[in-house]
């Protein structure tokens, strides 16, 4: 199988396994896992944060961001394909009792900008508007096909935010793809943010776990509540372990996956009927609108999967996602098979 689904479905590597096998292990909910303090202090120090928290999903993190950082009955503004909004089950109304003010990105990368933001800001008007209690961004943005912010504008926008009194959290469940394509830092990326959270499970290739950074104050807070979420672990030291490795030794191969997303976007785009402009394609998420092919795109991800490719469909686009797992051969591969999925000679 060549899975393009997603960067989630990686499996350890060996280093991985040895480091989970080899772990130094206590009960995390005592603050006792040494391999887990260390993963939370090298996170912490990578991202130039006070503190950081190891939680179980990439959703608890930036559930527990929304929760400290709202109050019940007031808004999230995010853009309208924001991952926090769209696929974390309406945690933010259930866990926090927030809505979310969805932006619509008009050059439709997603990417925000402070003029996009600020008319769904409600601060000191009306009573009876819900105010705005945060600000969230996403970096590289999901759905939106891995689109990335560089530091100006996340500087420009937390400090627009900051001067109104909102704080910004940022979903950087993939920061670190974000970081090799704008070839900024990650600290770079995140430091004008109140809250950052990434994943160690998606393309840094870790089994389970993501981060939760910001100050002292708030991660004190953030683990009473990965405590009420039920995320309080007990020897996660295991986990812990493949996560340093995955901190460690990932992001510098990130760029061969930029690489293969790129070339099969390019490929993608030779086919008729697929719409996908590869300039955009700048991380590793490939994402492109079949409607022009005639053929619904879960059609065309049953066609590949009988040939052993993987894909996700979303409405009238398909999703590929590169990652470690996936060579520049199976790029190939997954080009002739979509070829011939989609009934085109070329
Ligand atoms: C941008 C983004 N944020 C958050 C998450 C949530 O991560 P998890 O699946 O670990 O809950 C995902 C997962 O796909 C994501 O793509």
């Amino acid at each position: 199988m060549i899975d393009l689904r997603s960067d989630t479905v990686t499996k350890p590597t060996e280093a991985m396994r040895r480091a989970m096998a080899e772990a130094e292990v206590g009960d995390d909910v005592y603050g006792e896992d040494p391999t887990v303090n260390r993963l939370q202090e090298r996170a912490a120090e990578i991202f130039e944060k006070e503190a950081a928290i190891f939680v179980p999903t990439g959703s608890m993190g930036n559930q527990i961001a929304v929760k400290l950082h709202t109050r019940p009955g007031t808004e999230v503004v995010i853009e309208e394909r924001g991952h926090i909004f769209n696929f974390e089950m309406a945690a933010m109304a259930a866990v926090s009792g927030t809505l979310a003010r969805p932006v619509h990105s008009r050059d439709g990368t997603g990417i925000l900008n402070w003029d996009e933001i600020e008319p769904a800001i409600h601060v000191g008007g009306a009573y009876y508007v819900a105010p705005t209690g945060l600000v969230a961004l996403e970096n590289s943005h999901n759905l939106a096909g891995g689109t990335v912010y560089r530091s100006a504008r996340i500087e420009e926008i937390c400090h627009r935010a900051h001067a109104m009194g909102l704080p910004v959290h940022l979903d950087g469940a993939r920061i670190f793809n974000a970081s090799a394509a704008v070839n900024e830092s990650v600290a770079a990326l995140a430091r004008p943010a109140d809250s950052v959270m990434f994943c160690l499970s998606k393309a840094l290739g870790a089994p389970v776990g993501s981060m939760l950074l910001g100050s002292r104050e708030f991660i004190d807070e953030a683990r009473r509540w990965r405590k009420v979420l039920g995320g309080g672990m007990r020897q996660a030291g295991v986990l812990a372990a493949a996560g340093l490795v995955a901190l460690e030794e990932t992001p510098k191969r990130l760029h061969e996956d930029h690489a293969n997303a790129r070339r099969l976007a390019e490929g993608l785009a030779e086919i008729p009927g697929i719409k996908i402009d590869p300039e955009q394609v700048v991380t590793n998420i490939v994402l492109f609108d079949v409607s022009e092919t005639g053929i619904t795109a879960d059609e065309i991800c049953a066609r590949l999967k009988e040939q052993k490719v993987l894909a996700s469909g979303f409405g009238s686009s398909i999703r590929m996602v590169t990652h470690y797992d996936v060579t520049s051969a199976d790029i190939e591969v997954a080009l002739r098979e979509m070829r011939k999925a989609v009934g085109s000679r070329q």
